[in-house]
């Protein structure tokens, strides 16, 4: 299928939400249409900066301005090395984790300024075409974490993960410059599965904004 614009697509949450999961469903769906879907996930596993925050989750945390400048560096890395080149190939781009969670998961270490954090990374890297916020109570999602683990690492303490989500919330309702979709985690994989999928196709119905000559046919009528 030839598509006339990439599009960007971030997944948010606390750990636990099933994020990635729904990430790996929805990629499957959109190919079947026929729809060229890259994934990528931060921290990335491919920069030196990435590989000391791996480190942190088991050695123990690093200062708050540390994880900020580790955090932006793999992000440098990774938007020029694979996001914007994948979007200039008019490709889907799902990304696992973005400047959403360094605004949430840093913004608690810095007296929950993660506005301050948001317009930092605003100056430097492009805005999703849509940012899924996925939101769930904590203790149900650690209970998720340790269905798979043996333990909980070091950025996922009860409540940090409170003060997270709660940050996560305040950037759903506050911020004007997103295009947000909130997502109730507690839903089941069939039902988060359809919202969002209806959701992209009603916005990658209306784009491209400025070629309107061109009329674009949803991908269910080709
Ligand atoms: P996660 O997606 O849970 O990685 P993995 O599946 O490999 O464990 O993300 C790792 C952690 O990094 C997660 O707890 C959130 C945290 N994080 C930040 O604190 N700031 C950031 O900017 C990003 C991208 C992640």
């Amino acid at each position: 299928m030839e598509q006339k614009r990439g599009f960007f697509i971030a997944f948010e949450g606390i750990d636990g939400t099933g994020k990635t999961t729904m990430a790996n469903i929805l990629k499957e769906r959109l190919e079947t249409l026929g729809y060229s879907v890259v994934m990528y996930k931060e921290p990335t596993n491919e920069t030196e900066a990435g590989k000391k925050i791996r480190a942190s989750y088991v050695k123990g945390r690093a200062t708050l301005e540390q994880e900020l400048q580790w955090f932006i560096e793999d992000r440098e890395w990774n938007v020029t090395t694979r996001i914007l080149p994948a979007l200039a190939e008019k490709k889907i781009v799902f990304l696992d984790r973005y400047f959403f969670s360094t605004a949430c998961y840093q913004g608690v270490r810095k007296d929950n300024d993660w506005i301050s954090i948001l317009e930092l990374n605003r100056e430097k890297f492009p805005e999703p075409d849509l940012t899924i916020i996925f939101d769930l109570d904590v203790q149900i999602a650690i209970k998720r974490i340790m269905r798979d683990r043996e333990s909980a690492n070091t950025f996922e303490g009860m409540q940090y993960l409170r003060d997270v989500r709660a940050l996560f919330l305040e950037l759903f309702q506050l911020d004007t410059i997103g295009n947000y979709l909130l997502i109730n985690a507690e839903k089941s994989i069939e039902e988060i599965s359809e919202i969002i999928y209806v959701k992209f196709l009603e916005l990658i119905s209306e784009t491209p904004k400025k070629e309107s000559d061109l009329k674009e046919k949803k991908p269910s009528e080709k």
